[in-house]
């Protein structure tokens, strides 16, 4: 039997992995005390990458519209917030342990490694049978495995200086629900009418049993999350449909499943997969669209990326409809990031286990109504990483193969990068002071150690879009060479050009 994997094999991902922790872009959390599996942390480009994809979506699906609220929650949360969840109950994952080495695994992992299917939404028995029957193995000393173990995912804590049962406090798992918990103060500060959304960029902590695989999947990670609130009768009153109807994309269906296409991604436009019933509700539809919409500006491929609809047996317990945005990984379709219907589970629960009224009067039909939600949940480190994968080339330049990530300029860690050609002859003051002028409106590295090539090739690898250099006839005549990363050409402009040659290829959102 081959053997389960459960860790990427793949060179792509292996060379981006290498690149990020060789540029400190994203490299293990405590290095220097041995590290703990499943913490990342961001050096100076990846810390610059991160934000600006944050504000990119902060500034597309909070800034710039009408119906949308921004907050920020709290981390640590009373266990009450969770249990109404249902999260102290069933967020848990499947565990085994190997009698041999007691390195512990997720059994469904093991599964989907070595059987090559999906079983997601399979009831734990079954997941078992199918260890038994294919005789499942340690995939690191073919030691025995023991009976799977449900684990759950949360991070346990105490509040104050006792630590007992009555101070239990948890990392949230999720950003979504402190959104639900502070839903009516939100809406009281926004006056916000229905529908409308709460957004939310934070921190989320999930004590999976082997995070692998880099920040696709780790322990502490970043969310961005909107709940969307809508009455419920009017989940197929959409305004904003139309805005996305002819977004193009490929989708793979719970039909198309059900008859093993699972890898299959049918190109298919958002209003007829509405008009045939595919997607449930033009809200939803809508969100499917949108979401697609930014993942694009960013600078992700159109075509690496597919809706994948949940199976019945997948559906979360709150969700009735899910669709995920799969990437096409160079090891396979995986999840990027999740679109579900919640209905109005989460504020119901939050209203019969804190006893407040979640309901609101909804002014137009004059009825109190506890909202449904539609749920686009993005993971932010797995999206990053999804970016750097994508933008990954290499270029052989004089015999030598050099990496250029071609990132979209607007999450770029630098706008720009400032070199003097030489040091000395006052080249570096005056690219000192060109540097710092450009500073006040753009991001900008400035480099003058070693020869201009090697400082090409150093801004190339981690991403920046443009070099300008700084020579001798700057000096004469206010000129610069500026370099475009993606075609490596380069061309005299004036001093004063930079800022509208930068601004053509750069959204900033500050
Ligand atoms: N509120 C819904 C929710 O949290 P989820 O599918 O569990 O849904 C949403 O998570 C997104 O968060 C995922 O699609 C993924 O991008 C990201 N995510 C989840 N677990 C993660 C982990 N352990 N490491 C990195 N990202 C993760």
């Amino acid at each position: 039997m081959a053997k389960p994997k459960d860790k990427i094999e793949d060179s792509l991902y292996t060379k981006v992995v290498n690149l990020c922790v060789r540029r400190g872009m994203i490299f293990p959390s405590c290095d220097i005390y041995a590290g703990t599996g499943g913490f990342f942390d961001y050096g100076p480009a990846g810390v610059e990458i991160k934000r600006r994809v944050e504000a990119s979506w902060w500034n597309y699906f909070v800034r710039q519209r009408e119906d949308m609220a921004g907050m920020e929650g709290c981390i640590v949360n009373p266990p009450g917030v969770w249990k109404a969840s249902g999260h102290v109950e069933s967020f848990n994952d499947p565990l085994v342990e190997c009698s041999k080495c007691k390195k512990r695994f997720r059994a469904d992992h093991l599964v989907e490694g070595a059987l090559k299917i999906s079983v997601d939404g399979l009831p734990l028995s079954k997941v078992q049978e199918l260890m038994k029957q294919h005789k499942i193995v340690c995939p690191d000393d073919k030691g025995e495995l023991s009976e799977i173990k449900s684990f759950n995912l949360m991070f346990k804590t105490h509040i104050g200086a006792v630590a007992d049962e009555t101070s239990e406090a948890y990392l949230r798992p999720e950003t979504a629900q402190l959104i639900f918990t502070d839903f009516k103060t939100v809406q009281m500060a926004s006056r916000k009418q229905l529908p409308f959304g709460i957004a939310q960029v934070g921190k989320s902590f999930r004590n999976e049993i082997a995070p692998r695989n880099f920040v696709f999947r780790c322990r502490e990670f970043s969310q961005m999350e909107i709940e969307y609130f809508i009455h419920p009768k009017k989940l197929d009153d959409c305004p904003l449909f139309d805005g996305v109807k002819n977004v193009l994309i490929g989708m793979c269906t719970q039909a198309m499943q059900a008859k093993g296409e699972n890898d299959k991604a049918e190109v298919i436009s958002i209003g007829d997969a509405y008009a045939k019933k595919v997607i449930g509700t033009r809200w939803h539809a809508y969100w499917l669209g949108a979401v697609i919409e930014w993942l694009a500006s960013v600078g992700l491929r159109k075509e690496n990326l597919r809706l994948r609809q949940h199976t019945k047996d997948e559906l979360s317990h709150y969700s009735s409809e899910t669709w995920d945005v799969e990437y096409k990984y160079s090891w396979g379709w995986k999840e990027l990031m999740g679109i579900a219907n919640r209905g109005n589970f989460d504020l119901s629960q939050h209203s019969k286990f804190s006893g407040k009224d979640m309901s609101l009067f909804d002014e137009e039909t004059k009825e109190k109504v506890i909202p449904f939600v539609i749920e686009p949940s993005f993971g932010l480190d797995r999206l990053i990483f999804t970016l750097l994968l994508d933008a990954y080339s290499e270029r052989v330049e004089k015999e030598e193969t050099r990496i250029v990530l071609q990132l979209d300029a607007s999450v770029a860690p630098a706008d720009v990068a400032v070199f003097p050609l030489m040091k000395k002859d006052g080249l570096a003051e005056k690219a000192d002071s060109v540097a710092k002028e450009l500073r006040k409106s753009f991001v900008v590295i400035y480099d003058e150690a070693g020869s201009i090539g090697k400082r090409y090739a150093r801004v190339d690898e981690i991403g920046v879009k443009w070099a300008v250099t700084i020579d001798y006839d700057t000096l004469e005549d206010g000129t610069v060479t500026i370099r475009d990363r993606d075609t490596s050409q380069q061309e005299r402009i004036k001093l004063d050009e930079i800022p509208v040659r930068i601004r053509k290829s750069t959204r900033s959102f500050g």
